[in-house]
């Protein structure tokens, strides 16, 4: 059964009827540019092939009720205030409550959710689930919302409902990402270009290798990332590390006396170049190229901004010695996907090089799958 009819399925037999439409939103990966984006900076990714499916139509009392193939019982709420709403029928309250901060009418709707988005992954299911909902009630409701403004909302869901304190990719990427194609996306001006990603025609393939590394409890590390960027800029009487660039580097850094803080700094400054360097090189459609700079991002990630763990950094040797053109992990940090870079006939071989690397480690052992940059959120 596809994720769309399984979301067909669950609205008719939980609410005994058949929805008005479909509405599908991806999860995405992150090719490069990794916590660039809460410091103004740019960001890289591409939708994947899985999504969330909301299957949806307008109720005719007030409120909203909300099933899903991955939670037995149907939640239902009507207007909240933030964190009112629990686990995950919480984005969906996010959802619905931005969408009224923001002042639009939002219409009392029937939802039922399926998803194929790995949870814990650190390929956004929150966010596709979010983009998911929002697409669905904007064109139930016939708002008139722009999709180049829907991703703040989805992201205010995300951070003042849920209370997760994350940038703006995640929930761009799920809305605003194309098919066979890299989001370059300034996440100042919210200007996006469509990058080209034609990975086939180059012989190509970028390998996922799911690290499944234990959750660790690194909530809080990540807020603490983003609150030394914050006081960084501040220090350095900035905006945001986005207006450090690479020439004002070392006099930069020459003004910070935490040692930490200047590695984080340093972070942000190349990440931002090297999103930028690849881009250039897409552009130019030079693919293989921009694998040397995939696995300086990963040297950054684990050496200044220190968000990898060992089976991240695992997979990453592994898929180096393989032969891979560059790797990477990609998201927040502290586990989920690697993107391997790497001749197309050698998925195969690179996933059993990375199996041996987590055997002798006693890792539990990776999932791996091709990526292919899927179109972003739309009505089916
Ligand atoms: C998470 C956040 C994003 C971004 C990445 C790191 O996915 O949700 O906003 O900060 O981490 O690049």
């Amino acid at each position: 059964m596809t994720v769309a009819s399984s979301a067909a399925a669950a609205f008719e037999s939980t609410f005994g009827s058949e929805p008005t439409g479909l509405w599908a939103a991806p999860g995405r990966v992150n090719l490069i540019g990794e916590h660039t984006d809460y410091n103004d900076g740019f960001v890289l990714p591409f939708a994947l092939p899985q999504q969330v499916v909301a299957a949806a139509a307008v109720q005719e009392g007030p409120g909203w009720t909300v099933c899903s193939d991955f939670a037995p019982e149907p939640v239902t709420f009507a207007s909240s205030e933030p964190g009112e709403v629990k686990d995950w029928a919480a984005y969906v309250a996010g959802v619905v409550w931005a969408l009224q901060e923001a002042g639009f009418d939002v219409p009392p709707a029937r939802i039922a959710l399926a998803s194929d988005v790995p949870v814990g992954a650190g390929v956004s299911s929150s966010a596709a689930l979010e983009s998911a909902v929002l697409t669905a009630l904007a064109d139930l409701g016939g708002l008139d919302l722009p999709v180049a403004k829907r991703p703040a909302l989805a992201q205010r869901a995300e951070n003042v409902y849920v209370g997760a304190p994350t940038g703006i990719m995640d929930q761009s990427a799920s809305i605003r990402c194309e098919e066979g194609r890299a989001l370059f996306l300034d996440c100042r001006s919210l200007e996006v270009e469509q990058i080209p990603f034609d990975l086939a025609a180059a012989g190509l393939a970028i390998l996922i290798i799911n690290s499944n590394a234990p959750h660790r409890h690194v909530d809080g590390e990540y807020g603490a990332r983003r609150r030394s960027c914050e006081e960084a800029a501040r220090i350095l009487g900035v905006p945001a590390l986005r207006d450090v660039t690479g020439d004002g580097l070392d006099a930069a850094l020459a003004k910070l006396d935490d040692e930490v803080m200047r590695r984080r700094v340093r972070h942000i400054v190349t990440e931002n170049q090297r999103v930028l360097d690849t881009v250039d090189l897409l552009r130019s459609g030079r693919v293989r190229e921009i694998g040397p700079l995939m696995t300086a991002s990963h040297a950054s990630m684990r050496d200044d901004f220190e968000i990898t763990v060992a089976e991240v950094d695992v997979a990453v040797e592994a898929a180096l010695a393989a032969g891979a053109y560059g790797a990477r992990m990609t998201g927040g940090g502290f586990g989920g996907c690697v993107l391997a870079l790497i001749d197309a006939e050698r998925a195969d071989a690179t996933t059993v090089a990375v199996e041996r690397a987590y055997a002798v480690r006693g890792f539990t052992a990776p999932t791996t799958w091709p990526a292919v940059p899927g179109p972003g959120a739309r009505r089916l």
